[in-house]
C-alpha cells in the first residue's frame, strides 16, 4: 500500500477495470483499432473526459483529445496519453493505463484546486497497436505528420483502406495536415512495462531512456493449391514450405546479430497467413509479417538484407514465386528527453518511490511524438513481465504509484518549462 498519493488509486482503477470490461466476450481482453468494440469503449472514454470537465473534439487522425485549459493560453500543451486499443486476446492494462492515468490526473487536479499555467490534454491515440491494415501507431504518426498517402491506401483483408477506415471512426484524412501537432511543450506516457526489470527488483517506476526501433516486413509467397494426397511431392508448389524456412532463417540471423550486438536485437514472425489453409490441400499462398527491433539502426538493414536473399532463396528451392517483401512500416529508435525524464525522477524521489533508468523493447506513442517534442514515458510493473496476453497485470496500487509520479511531475514542469512551446532542447 503506497500512502498519501496525490490522486484516486481507486477511481483510477475502476476505470481501467471498466474499459477492460468493453471486450469481444469470446476472446478477452480485445478491442481491436476501427471495430464497434473500439468505438464502443471511446465512447465511454468521451464521457469520463466530459465528466471530468474537458472538452472533447476528435483530430482529423482520429486521435480523441480532451482539453483543460491553462491560467496562460500562450503557453503549449502539455500533453499526457496513450491508447484504448488493444492487440487480439490482449491485456487490461497495455495503451489503457496510459489514457486512463491522464483523465485521473485532470480530475485529481480538480480536486486540489490546482489549475496549470499551460493548457494540458489527455490523447487517446488512434491504433497504437498494428492494425488490420498493416500499420501501428496511426493517430501519433497523424499528430506528427508522418502518416503519408502511402499509408492511407494500405488494405486490410476485406478490402477497406485506411484512409475509409479513419474517416469511417470520425477522422477526415482530406485534412490530415490539420492533425500535424506544432502547439505541444511536451508530452509524458505512462505504460506498463511489459517486462520483469521492475517486479525483480522490488522497484515503483521504469523511467525510459529510450524506444526500440521497429521495422515491419511482408513477405508473399504463391506456389500452387494442389491435392495432398494424389500430387507427387517433386510437383508441388507449395509455398508454407518457402515461408517456414523463411521463420528458420528469421530466428537463426537473429540469434546471432543478437549475440553479435551489444545493444537490443530481437526479431519475430507473428502473423503468417496460409491459403487455402486446409488438411488435405498443398498450400498455395502464405503471407508472413516480420517485426524486427534493435536500438541500432545499421543493425536491421543487414538483418533484412540478409532475410532478403534467404527468403529467395528458400522460394527458388521450393518452387514458388515471392511475389512481395515490402517494408510495411519503419521507426527508427527515439531517445527520451533528459528533462522529462529529470522531472520523473525527482518526482519519485519526492513521493519516496524507488524508480530506476530503463530501455523499452516495446514500440510506444511517445516515439513518435518525440519528433515534435520533448517525450518521456514512465512505467509501472508488469507481473511477470506478461503483455499482449490476458494475464497481463498491474497492482492497484503499483499503477497509483506511476500515475502519482507523473502527476508530480506535470506540476513541477509547468512551472519549469521554458515559456515558449518547443524551446526547449530534446
Ligand atoms: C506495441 O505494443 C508494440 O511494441 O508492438
Ligand atoms: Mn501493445
Ligand atoms: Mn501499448
Amino acid at each position: 500500500m503506497k500512502p498519501n498519493l496525490p490522486l484516486n488509486a481507486d477511481r483510477l482503477w475502476d476505470d481501467v477495470m471498466a474499459l477492460a470490461d468493453i471486450t469481444d466476450p469470446a476472446k478477452p481482453y480485445t478491442r481491436r483499432s476501427f471495430t464497434q468494440l473500439f468505438l464502443e469503449g471511446r465512447a465511454w472514454v468521451a464521457k469520463r473526459f466530459e465528466q471530468a470537465g474537458l472538452t472533447v473534439r476528435m483530430d482529423a487522425g482520429g486521435n480523441l483529445i480532451g482539453r483543460r485549459e491553462g491560467r496562460d493560453p500562450s503557453l503549449g500543451v502539455i500533453a499526457i496519453g496513450s491508447h484504448s486499443d488493444t492487440v487480439p486476446s490482449g491485456g487490461r492494462f497495455d495503451g489503457i493505463a496510459g489514457v486512463v492515468t491522464g483523465l485521473e490526473i485532470v480530475r485529481a487536479l480538480d480536486d486540489a484546486g490546482v489549475v496549470l499555467d499551460h493548457p494540458l490534454e489527455v490523447i487517446d491515440f488512434l491504433a497504437e497497436e498494428p492494425s488490420e491494415y498493416g500499420l501501428s501507431c496511426v493517430g501519433s504518426r497523424a499528430a506528427v505528420g508522418a502518416l503519408d498517402d502511402k499509408m492511407l491506401a494500405l488494405t486490410e483483408p476485406g478490402g477497406e483502406k485506411l484512409g475509409d477506415a479513419i474517416k469511417r471512426i470520425g477522422g477526415d484524412p482530406a485534412r490530415l495536415a490539420e492533425a500535424k501537432r506544432s502547439d505541444i511543450a511536451a508530452f509524458l506516457e505512462l505504460h506498463i512495462e511489459q517486462g520483469i526489470v521492475l517486479e525483480s527488483q522490488s522497484l515503483d517506476v521504469g523511467v525510459v531512456t529510450s524506444i526500440v526501433g521497429i521495422r515491419r516486413i511482408e513477405v508473399i509467397f504463391e506456389g500452387g493449391a494442389d491435392h495432398a494426397g494424389t500430387t507427387p511431392l517433386h510437383l508441388r508448389r507449395d509455398a508454407l514450405v518457402a515461408a517456414s524456412e523463411t521463420v528458420a532463417s528469421v530466428r537463426q540471423r537473429a540469434e546471432w546479430l543478437a549475440s553479435e550486438t551489444s545493444g537490443y536485437f530481437v526479431a519475430t514472425v507473428g502473423i503468417l497467413v496460409v491459403e487455402p489453409n486446409a488438411s488435405n490441400v498443398v498450400p498455395g499462398r502464405c503471407r508472413m509479417v516480420i517485426d524486427v527491433r534493435t536500438t541500432d539502426p545499421a543493425m536491421t538493414t543487414r538483418f533484412v538484407e540478409e532475410i532478403d536473399k534467404d527468403s529467395a532463396a528458400h522460394a527458388a528451392a521450393a518452387r514458388v514465386e515471392r511475389v512481395a517483401f515490402t517494408t510495411l512500416s519503419d521507426g527508427p529508435p527515439v531517445a527520451c528527453a533528459p528533462v522529462l525524464r529529470d522531472a520523473y525522477h525527482a518526482a519519485a524521489r519526492s513521493l519516496g518511490l524507488k524508480a530506476t533508468d530503463l530501455a523499452s523493447g516495446a514500440g510506444h506513442d511517445a516515439a513518435f511524438m518525440s519528433r515534435i517534442c520533448p517525450s518521456a514515458m514512465v512505467f509501472v510493473p508488469s507481473k511477470a513481465g506478461k503483455s499482449h496476453a490476458p494475464e497481463e497485470w498491474t497492482e492497484r496500487d503499483e499503477l497509483a504509484a506511476g500515475a502519482a509520479v507523473m502527476l508530480e511531475a506535470l506540476k513541477a514542469l509547468d512551472k519549469s518549462l521554458p515559456r515558449r512551446a518547443g524551446a526547449i532542447a530534446k
